[in-house]
Parts: structure tokens; C-alpha cells; sequence
């Protein structure tokens, strides 16, 4: 008998403690550990209750009842008090505010951004194509037969290599797609993710982003290539930028061109950003193969046209000083903070 009476007292001590300091997520977790239908320290001592001698039954029943009431009461009591005590939470004005984090655009976003906006500005239209491609698209139509080494140059992710379904290699393959569908005059670029399998190091990473562009037209010469690039990459470097166009060569351009602009750090001086050479390639460039034009339907003799492509991570990392690719793709917010 005794020993019920302390274990009785020693509940009571311990609630009151409990419920002392309980904020309000605890209240649930006190009310179960007293109280609780199964496993409760009151309730276990109650389903004892009929295994006791009969004369202590009294007793220690109306000590056990008090007991019930008495957790019951703490505990609403305590429940209630703590959510008024919420209810009369009041702003204080004068407390220091804290300053929210805000977002900002990614530079490549950035980049696409401004190059859709200075071409947009010179009449092209902003169009997009699958990213999952056929060999068609991507290398057949553009002049890139089976067993052309351009085909290596660009080795490739295949979804699935029997039926030639793979990640396009290039946004060229939406040239092709444009003029399938559409008769000159054409002028568009198009903006979007390319896929390469090249080993991941500070200039290259198996995911990328290239601008395409193409104008078709009667009449379109090389001169109208050279003014329109150089238009462009002044916007984008400065009025002071200077460029060079070196012969090249690509399976869907002929002649075909890279473009070179001065260095935008020595401005064509020479130095670490340049290799002491002065001048870094931007893009590449040229005028329409009429082989890509006969596999679209066009009359080469009737039209001419020109393409360019470029490589957005590229025209990002020397206008910003950027000397690692990966930095783009780590989401490091103390890289991503300065743009
Ligand atoms: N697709 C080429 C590449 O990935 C870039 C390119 C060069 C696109 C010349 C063009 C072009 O349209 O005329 O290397």
C-alpha cells in the first residue's frame, strides 16, 4: 500500500515539473506519457486498481482519481494559458529587420538573354528545337555524311544507337528544321543545350549551350555575315571591340569562317587570357552549303544564306573573366552572387 501511495506522489511531482515548463508542442507528448489510454504512468496505475486487497481499494482509488483530475486540469490549464500567451505576440517595430536573401539570374541565362535581345533587335526570330535528335537532323542534313570525321570531333550521347535517336550534338539541326517547314526569307536564331561526350575539364563538360543562326534570303553575301557578327560582338564586348575572320572550315558552310574578337582583357596586346596571341575565338560561321540547301528543298542557285553558331558558356566566360566551365554547373552561390 505504501509503495503505490509514493509511486502516486512521485507521478504528481514529476507532472507538475513537466507541465511547468512544457511549451506548447510538448503539451500532446505530456498528456500521452500521463494520461494515455495504453501506456500512460496514471493509466497503468489505475488498471491495477481491481488487483488490490479490498480494503485499500478506497484509498488508493480516490488518491488515483484526485490524480486524473488533477493531471487533466495542469495540462488544459497550461495548454490554455501558453496559446493566449501566443494570441498577444505583437510585431515589435523596432526590432533590427533581417535582410532577405534575393535570388539572381544565372549568368548563362544572362548571356542567352542579351544575345537573344541584340539579334532580336536586328529582326531575328527566337526559335527552339528537340534536344533528342535523329542522325538526320543532326549530322546527315548538314552535310555530315556516316564516316565523316566531324562525326568523332563531336562524339555523341545515343539514346538508343539502332535507331539513331541521340542528344544533338549541335542547335544546327534546327536550321534545317526551320527551312523544312518554312520558305525564305528566314532570319532566326536559335538558343539551347547541346550534349558531347568530352571529358569534363576548365574549358569543356558534356552539357552546354549554343546560340544558332541563320538568315536565308535573295541576294545575302558574306558582307552581310561580317556585318551582322560585327555588330553583334561589339554589343555584346564594347564599341572598341575589334574582330577577324580566319577561314575555316564546316561540313554546312562554304566558305566558312571563325571569329575572332581582341582580347577583351589586353585588347590585343597579348596576354595569359589570350596565350600572348591577342585575339580569342568567339564563334563559327559561314555561308549556307547548297548541299544543306538541296535536303531542304531550296533552289541554292535562287538563294543564298548564311549560319553562325556559338558557344554561350564561352562568350559568358570571357566576358566575365571566368576561367573554369565548371563554375556554371556547381550552383555555388558565392560564384553565382556576383552576376
Ligand atoms: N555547329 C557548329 C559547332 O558546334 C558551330 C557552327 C559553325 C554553326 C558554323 C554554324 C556555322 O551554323 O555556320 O561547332
Amino acid at each position: 500500500m505504501q509503495e503505490i501511495i509514493e509511486k502516486i506522489k512521485d507521478i504528481e511531482e514529476k507532472l507538475e515539473e513537466e507541465i511547468g515548463k512544457a511549451d506548447i508542442d510538448k503539451i500532446e507528448v505530456i498528456k500521452t506519457r500521463f494520461l494515455g489510454r495504453k501506456r500512460g504512468e496514471i493509466t497503468l496505475l489505475l488498471k491495477q486498481l481491481p488487483g488490490l486487497p479490498p480494503e485499500e481499494k478506497p484509498k488508493i482509488g480516490r488518491l488515483l482519481n484526485d490524480l486524473k483530475k488533477k493531471a487533466e486540469k495542469l495540462i488544459e490549464e497550461r495548454r490554455k494559458s501558453l496559446e493566449r500567451k501566443r494570441a498577444e505576440y505583437k510585431i515589435d517595430v523596432t526590432f533590427p529587420g533581417e535582410k532577405p536573401l534575393t535570388g539572381k539570374i544565372h549568368p548563362l541565362t544572362q548571356t542567352i538573354r542579351q544575345i537573344k535581345e541584340i539579334f532580336i533587335g536586328l529582326g531575328f526570330e527566337v526559335v527552339t528545337g528537340p534536344e533528342i535528335e535523329t542522325e538526320y537532323y543532326n549530322f546527315e542534313a548538314l552535310n555530315i555524311p556516316e564516316f565523316h570525321p566531324a562525326r568523332d570531333e563531336q562524339d555523341s550521347f545515343y539514346i538508343d544507337f539502332k535507331s539513331g535517336y541521340l542528344l544533338r550534338t549541335q542547335t544546327s539541326p534546327v536550321q534545317i528544321r526551320v527551312m523544312e517547314k518554312s520558305l525564305p526569307p528566314i532570319r532566326i536564331i536559335s538558343p539551347g543545350l547541346c550534349y558531347r561526350r568530352d571529358a569534363i575539364d576548365a574549358s569543356h563538360f558534356p552539357v552546354f549551350h549554343q546560340v544558332e543562326g541563320l538568315a536565308v534570303d535573295k541576294d545575302i553575301t558574306f558582307s552581310d555575315l561580317k556585318g551582322c557578327l560585327t555588330y553583334f560582338a561589339k554589343e555584346m564586348f564594347g564599341e572598341d571591340t575589334k574582330l577577324r575572320f580566319r577561314p575555316s572550315y564546316f561540313p554546312f558552310t562554304e566558305p566558312s569562317a571563325e571569329v575572332d574578337i581582341s582580347c577583351i582583357m589586353c585588347k590585343g596586346s597579348g596576354c595569359k587570357v589570350c596565350s600572348g596571341k591577342g585575339w580569342l575565338e568567339i564563334l563559327g560561321c559561314g555561308m549556307v552549303d547548297p548541299e544543306v540547301f538541296k535536303n531542304v528543298g531550296y533552289d541554292p542557285e535562287k538563294y543564298q544564306g548564311f549560319a553562325f553558331g556559338m558557344g554561350v558558356e564561352r562568350i559568358c566566360m570571357l566576358k566575365y573573366g571566368i576561367d573554369d566551365i565548371r563554375l556554371f554547373f556547381q550552383n555555388d552561390l558565392r560564384f553565382l552572387k556576383q552576376f
